[in-house]
């Protein structure tokens, strides 16, 4: 069947955007036309890279008449304004994770959406990852029975990396929950498939010169008592994807000189000022496009049990542990990385079977998160109201 691509601006030429465009580029449901950026640098890299347009501000892209959707990967904090002025341009929108910071922001972009009648997708997310949506078809296949039990961990060097000011401070957005639990969340609620009831976690903040959460466990309660437990630290020790066949998060396998990098280049720089420098300094047209990677991407290891079976994801598909045999099903291969949702973005702007990850799908994942820092505060369980 012929595919019409669909005509993609991007707001926002970041790390989000680098690490997104090597599927862009290889994926037949989308073609890049312009940008907006507010580095000159920037702008001269993509059109030197992609010809087409590159604009100074969001209103400007907005106008360009040859945009059909915009992938919005500027900081969360900017998520709204963006979407708000992309939608009345009549842009479908392509939201970066988390939706937004507030419940209040996330409303608004799910509202500017429907009162311009554009579609709205919430992603990239780890819940678009080839093994997640091969765990799900098996599950909705029935031969294993009902999904009882989830358990997602996750340890990363996420909070060593360098970091904008704000992603340190948990206020302005920043810390392992909006940016990281989002996806753990994600993945869960995929593979759970019902409506999650409440939320009680714990948090750490255990570094005082990054004084945001760097690590979470959190327990998720669903219909029907049952459940998911999910674990996440991001102070650069221990890395669970030892766990995945040394495959990273990305796809690509880890290269063991690499351990300790994350601190390594964090103690090179003396202020927020060259954190943010060393930061922009791995974004689009400061380095090379990295090529697309060999395996699906992954958020660490997930195990869901059933009635017959626990499953465990891996970046090269499912181990199913049955009653009384163990097999492997292999994930299909990805055509790039991000192919799912960048075919779900097509599906919602040609209108055929949207991706579940909708603007209202987004702002139920965001509600876990904020429950998540609520339930730590409070020290009780957490009821969400935004789930269904
Ligand atoms: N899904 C993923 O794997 C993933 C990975 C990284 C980041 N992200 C998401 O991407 C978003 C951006 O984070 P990041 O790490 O790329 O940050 P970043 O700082 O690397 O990139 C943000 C970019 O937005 C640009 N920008 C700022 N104001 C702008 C404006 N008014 N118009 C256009 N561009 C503007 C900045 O110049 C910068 O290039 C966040 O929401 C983050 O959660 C997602």
């Amino acid at each position: 069947m012929t595919c019409d691509p669909v005509r993609l601006g991007v707001a926002g030429l970041g790390r989000g955007f680098m690490l997104t465009l090597p599927s862009i580029l290889a994926d037949k449901h989308v073609r890049l036309v312009a940008a907006a950026a507010p580095r000159a640098e920037s702008r001269e890299a993509f059109v030197a890279e992609f010809g087409g347009r590159a604009y100074a501000t969001i209103e400007e892209l907005a106008a360009d008449p040859d945009v059909e959707a915009v992938y919005i990967a500027t900081p969360h904090q900017m998520h709204r304004e963006h979407a708000e002025i992309l939608a009345a341009g009549g842009k479908h929108l392509l939201v970066e994770k988390p939706l937004a910071i507030s419940l209040d922001d996330a409303t608004a972009i799910v509202d500017a959406a429907a009162r311009a009648g554009v579609r709205l997708v919430t992603g990239p997310s780890h819940s678009f990852d080839q093994p997640v949506l091969a765990a799900r078809r098996l599950i909705d296949e029935g031969r294993f029975g009902r999904v009882r039990m989830i358990h997602a961990l996750n340890y990363t060097d996420f909070l060593c990396r360098p970091r904008r000011p704000e992603e340190l401070s948990t206020e302005l957005g920043g810390g392992v929950v909006f940016s990281q639990a989002v996806h753990q969340v994600d993945v869960v609620r995929v593979l759970m498939g019902g409506e999650a009831l409440t939320v009680s976690a714990m948090t750490g903040a255990w570094d005082p010169a990054r004084p945001t959460e760097g690590a979470y466990a959190a327990l998720i309660r669903f219909d029907g008592g049952r459940f998911a437990n999910l674990v996440y630290s991001g102070y650069a020790h221990f890395d669970s994807d030892t766990w995945q066949d040394d495959i990273g998060e990305l796809g690509a396998v880890k290269d063991p000189a690499k351990y300790g990098a994350a601190r390594r280049a964090l103690a090179t720089v003396s202020s927020p000022e060259e954190e943010a420098a060393l930061k922009s300094g791995r974004t689009f047209g400061a380095v090379d496009v990295p090529p697309a990677a060999p395996h699906a991407e992954h958020f660490g290891p997930v195990i869901v049990s059933c009635d017959r079976a626990d499953l465990r994801l891996t970046a090269k598909g499912i181990e199913v542990w049955g009653d009384t045999e163990r097999s492997f099903i292999a994930a299909p291969a990805d055509p790039s990385p991000r192919a799912e949702v960048l075919k779900g973005l097509y599906d919602a702007v040609r209108g055929n079977n949207p991706p579940i990850q909708s603007g209202g799908w987004g702002r139920a994942s965001l509600e876990l998160c904020h429950a998540i820092l609520e339930s730590a505060t409070t020290g009780g369980p957490v009821q969400l109201q935004h789930q269904s």
